[in-house]
């Protein structure tokens, strides 16, 4: 029987409009993806992709109701698509700096600013997963969580609670892989060195001599492995944390 069902393959990804998640958006825009973004901003045309406006949901991810309203509305959105949800990419993060640039160590880091970058950078990829679960599982579903490279050691620009949170992430990442295998849905996480974005602080350049590839890595190097994560190439990959940083753990 015919049925007017969006056929597309659905992927809700957070913090498009810059970065690592714009290079994302345009991979998956161009392998017939439809992409349901979420971040503060309006959908900005200065970097456009095909049904960008439509399926864009300002949300700001600090902002715990907001993020219930919008997962309602997301759900709401995939009734088009019968339902299911083939990608969830936990992408947006803070990275709050001092004035002036600085690091905000362990010691220093106000309390408030702890809580926010928590709420954005760990509670927010639960909520939207847990959220979004029976769309997820009906699409035998895969999640991807980008964490970094500080997750697992002291950087010298990364703050603490950053960096924490990206621990925290990547901790979750593998409870999660434990407890949604058992629905089909795979989770996964991608940790990125030093990407060549607006995160960068002054001083990567030194930094960059001591990375095996001597060089930054590009957004679209990190969307390649998130799309390969959210494809059936990885099919049996669940629970794993990829590092793309051109050796830089080693
Ligand atoms: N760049 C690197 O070298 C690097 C290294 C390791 C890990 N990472 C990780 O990779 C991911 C992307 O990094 P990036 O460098 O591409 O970041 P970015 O250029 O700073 O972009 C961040 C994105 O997240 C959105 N966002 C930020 N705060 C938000 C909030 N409260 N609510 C909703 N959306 C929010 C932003 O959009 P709006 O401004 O419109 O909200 C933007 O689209 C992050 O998880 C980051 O921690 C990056």
């Amino acid at each position: 029987m015919a049925t007017d069902t969006d056929q597309r393959k659905t992927l809700v990804l957070t913090g498009a409009s810059r970065g690592i998640g714009h290079a994302a958006v345009k991979r998956f825009s161009r392998e017939g993806w439809r992409v349901i973004t979420c971040s503060r901003q309006a959908f900005s045309e200065d970097c456009p992709w095909p049904a960008g406006p439509e399926d864009h949901i300002q949300l700001d991810l600090s902002d715990q109701e907001g993020v219930g309203i919008a997962i309602a509305e997301i759900r709401h959105r995939l009734e088009a698509n019968g339902g299911r949800l083939n990608a969830l990419v936990n992408n947006a993060a803070i990275s709050p700096k001092l004035e002036g640039g600085g690091r905000m160590n362990s010691i220093e880091t106000p309390m408030h600013v702890w809580r926010d970058v928590f709420q954005v950078n760990f509670f927010a990829p639960i909520m939207l997963a847990r959220g979004l679960f029976k769309e997820l599982a009906t699409a035998k579903g895969s999640i991807v969580n980008v964490t970094s490279i500080v997750g697992s050691r002291v950087h010298p620009f990364a703050g603490t609670a950053y960096a924490t949170s990206k621990a925290a992430l990547a901790a979750l990442t593998r409870e999660m892989a434990g407890d949604f295998g058992p629905y089909g849905i795979r989770v996964n996480a991608i940790a990125p060195g030093e990407i060549e974005t607006s995160i960068l602080s002054p001083g990567t350049e030194k930094l960059v001599e001591t990375i095996p590839l001597r060089r930054l890595g590009q957004t679209s190097e990190v969307a390649d492995t998130i799309f390969f994560l959210c494809s059936d190439q990885s099919s049996y990959v669940t629970g794993s944390e990829i590092h793309i940083n051109g050796g830089q753990h080693v």
